[in-house]
């Protein structure tokens, strides 16, 4: 990967970006609706669905990222045997959390287990310390357990914020029910709070949460109507959640046309952009959205849309995949077909 950039290219290099893959040689296999978060530099991926037939797993695994790992093979330290997630666990949302920014609260999911009939507790934490996994007592109105909720972490009141998803019967729920509501968990305190207003985003799935200083910006998913219909959000239609006030605010972005999309991932880069990634649409025969790689300018009033120009050494496209932020790398991880990790370079 090349990252210096001569000086003389000027304002068009601010807009360009670098993208590079470095292969995955050993294990872990591949997989998707696996989650991921970054404990110091070490960034753990938890679980996800193998493609290998395998199903839901229970694999917990590491990557130092403070070693260069973008022309070799990535040195995984796998916890999976050692300390293997309690459940076999996908389409759940993880966040850091605790007083000492070295827990991971691994939330929701597929908690319903066929084989053995039990559902699995809504929240389980791993010790990044002792490598042992627990599942907490929470107090407060606990809420439903669901699947394909978001979460962001504010290590300043050491909440996590959750958005959306939906119960059926692989969370153990009878019928089907889609969420809005706003749940807070104090990690700290270990304590639920729910959260009701008068304006709010409607019943979501597949969406996005980033955290930009004290807002949580909602991007993308598909939305469920009161009489149950559903549409993919238009990406242009942005709800942001100030964690200060409490309240939602519907905001419109403007300028480059972004296709609307589902599982795609959004991390928020150090110039204070958030860059979404991949995603797809709804038409299971041709689910390609455009662009894969789009940044969102928040700071300008109203939104603005970016579509940067990227190299021909692009990542591929992704769906139901991670990413985070580290130095100026978006890190994405774990395709359908390929092992891999794309770093993608943020100039
Ligand atoms: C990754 O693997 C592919 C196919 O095996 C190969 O063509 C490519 O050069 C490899 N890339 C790197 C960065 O090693
Ligand atoms: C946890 O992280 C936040 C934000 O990076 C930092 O302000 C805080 O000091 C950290 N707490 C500890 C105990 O390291």
């Amino acid at each position: 990967m090349s990252i210096m950039v001569p000086m003389y290219i000027g304002f068009l290099i601010l807009l360009t970006l670098r993208l590079s893959i470095a292969n995955v040689t050993s294990t872990p296999l591949a997989r998707f609706a696996h989650t991921s978060v970054l404990v110091n530099s070490n960034l753990y991926f938890i679980g996800g669905e193998l493609l290998n037939g395998a199903g839901a797993s229970k694999d917990l695994f590491y990557l130092d990222l403070s070693v260069p790992f973008d022309t070799s093979s990535p040195q995984w330290t796998d916890l999976s045997t050692t300390s293997p997630v309690p459940f076999g666990s996908s389409w759940c949302t993880a966040s850091l959390g605790g007083s000492y920014n070295d827990t991971i609260f691994l939330i929701g999911g597929l908690t319903f287990d066929q084989n053995n009939k039990i559902n699995n507790p809504l929240v389980y934490t791993f010790n990044t310390v002792d490598k042992t996994w627990s599942s907490p007592k929470i107090s407060g109105n606990s809420p439903q357990i669901r699947k394909g909720i978001t979460s962001v972490f504010n290590p300043d009141d050491e909440k996590i914020y959750l958005f959306g998803g939906l119960s059926d019967e692989t969370t153990s729920s009878s019928g089907s029910v889609d969420f809005n509501d706003f749940i807070i968990l104090d990690t700290n305190l270990l304590t639920w709070t729910m959260n009701s207003f008068s304006s709010t985003p409607l019943k979501r799935t597949g969406h996005t949460l980033t955290k930009w200083n004290e807002i949580v910006v909602l991007i993308g998913g598909k939305e469920i109507y009161t009489d149950g219909t559903t549409k993919l959000v238009d990406m242009n239609k942005i709800w942001t959640y100030d964690m200060n006030s409490g309240r939602w605010s519907f905001n419109i972005a403007i300028d480059d046309n972004i296709d609307s999309r589902i599982f795609h991932t959004a991390v928020l880069d150090h110039r204070e952009r958030i860059i979404i990634y991949g995603g797809m649409n709804d038409n299971p025969s041709d689910p390609r959205v455009s662009p894969d790689l789009a940044i969102l300018d928040v700071k300008t009033k109203p939104f603005k849309w970016i579509i940067p120009i990227s190299s021909n050494n692009a990542a591929p496209p992704l769906t139901a995949h991670t990413a985070i932020m580290m130095n100026h790398y978006m890190i994405v991880s774990f395709v359908y077909k390929n092992i891999k990790l794309a770093k993608v370079l943020l100039l």
